[in-house]
């Protein structure tokens, strides 16, 4: 009921009647006070006005269950949100409802955190989760779709979380292959996507996102190749409305690739957003580490480089990583 009071009060131009809330959900004016008095703990500023009833005045970058639900009504992906004020890491807490639940009904389901304790990045790193600032966010699926294909959803996310920063904060990122999110020459944002399977069947794909926002500064290990959006456009960054709009972008990129299987129609969008597309990269395969041109992913998502010997090659994320010539990217 809190999302819902929560979405009627943006939703409305001018003062939302008590007598109408109370109405609709079918309960006490009393309680419409009680869920208006947490809003307003929670920081919204709420005016209200005996006769006239209560009018949003202000939104402040609030990260709750209500608020990102409020914003994501209508849709699958977010349509529930699991939110904790710290956990070990949300993607722990997205495959622990995975392995529980077997049922396509949790998929979309997703777990924010305000602070992780445990926070993975890819290749068996941590990443750093204090309270605040950023977004923590891990979004559960069960696609119908063969296991070989899952890690093609990495890109998606991508694709996802570069338009939703750009549609929210205005902010054009790219992606530096085959999932960071650049600004700037700097990570913005990571994915991490994790996945249970069988040999023809996917269980569950767990997909976690981390997205730098309202920092103003990072620990210095990091200060080089670290960015947030904060730093970037001066402004306060609503978390909540970036994760909805990420989540937008996610699920419609989600609804072409379960048709195709594949990236052949969100292939142009990705290499559009390619900050590695036409340059030089250095290829790091275990034991072998060359130079080439990197021209854009194929269909899988794979990265097709050029060799200085005119070679075409494919690269395979996962075993390999690529690095700018002249740095990371
Ligand atoms: C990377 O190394 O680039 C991936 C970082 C992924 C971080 C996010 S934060 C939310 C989710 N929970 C985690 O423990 N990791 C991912």
């Amino acid at each position: 009921m809190k999302a819902e009071i929560l979405r009627f009060l943006k939703e409305s131009d001018g003062y939302l009647s008590g007598q109408q809330l109370c109405e609709h959900f079918q309960v006490s004016r009393t309680a419409v006070w009680k869920i208006i008095e947490q809003l307003k703990e929670e920081g919204y500023r709420i005016k209200a006005v005996r006769n006239k009833g209560y009018r949003l005045i202000d939104s402040p970058d609030v990260m709750s269950r209500a608020e990102i639900e409020s914003l994501t009504r209508g849709r699958w992906a977010g349509a529930k949100v699991v939110y904790y004020e710290e956990t070990d890491s949300t993607n722990t807490r997205a495959k622990e409802a995975g392995e529980k639940g077997k049922e396509q009904e949790d998929h979309g389901t997703l777990f924010v955190a305000e602070h992780q304790v445990a926070g993975k990045g890819r290749r068996g790193r941590g990443w750093e989760s204090p309270a605040g600032s950023s977004i923590y966010m891990t979004l559960l699926l069960r696609p119908d779709v063969r296991p070989v294909r899952a890690p093609q959803l990495t890109l998606l996310m991508a694709i996802a979380a570069a338009e939703g920063i750009r549609k929210v904060t205005g902010v054009s990122c790219g992606i530096k292959w085959p999932n960071d999110i650049v600004l700037d020459k700097k990570k913005v944002c990571g994915i991490l996507t994790e996945m249970s399977a069988e040999m023809t069947q996917i269980n569950y794909v767990v997909i976690g996102v981390g997205i730098n926002v309202n920092q103003e500064t990072f620990p210095e290990e990091i200060q080089g190749k670290a960015v947030s959006l904060k730093q970037k456009t001066g402004m306060n960054i609503r978390r909540s409305e970036l994760i909805a709009a990420v989540l937008k972008e996610f699920e419609a990129c989600y609804e072409i690739f379960v048709k195709t299987e594949d990236l052949s129609e969100l292939r142009e969008a990705y290499n559009r957003l390619l900050v590695n597309k036409d340059q030089e990269v250095k290829v790091l395969e275990p034991g072998n580490e060359y130079t080439a041109r990197a021209l854009g992913i194929n269909d899988a998502g794979e990265l097709i480089v050029r060799t200085e010997d005119g070679q075409e090659k494919t690269v395979y994320a996962g075993e390999v990583s690529v690095r700018g010539v002249y740095g990371y990217v």
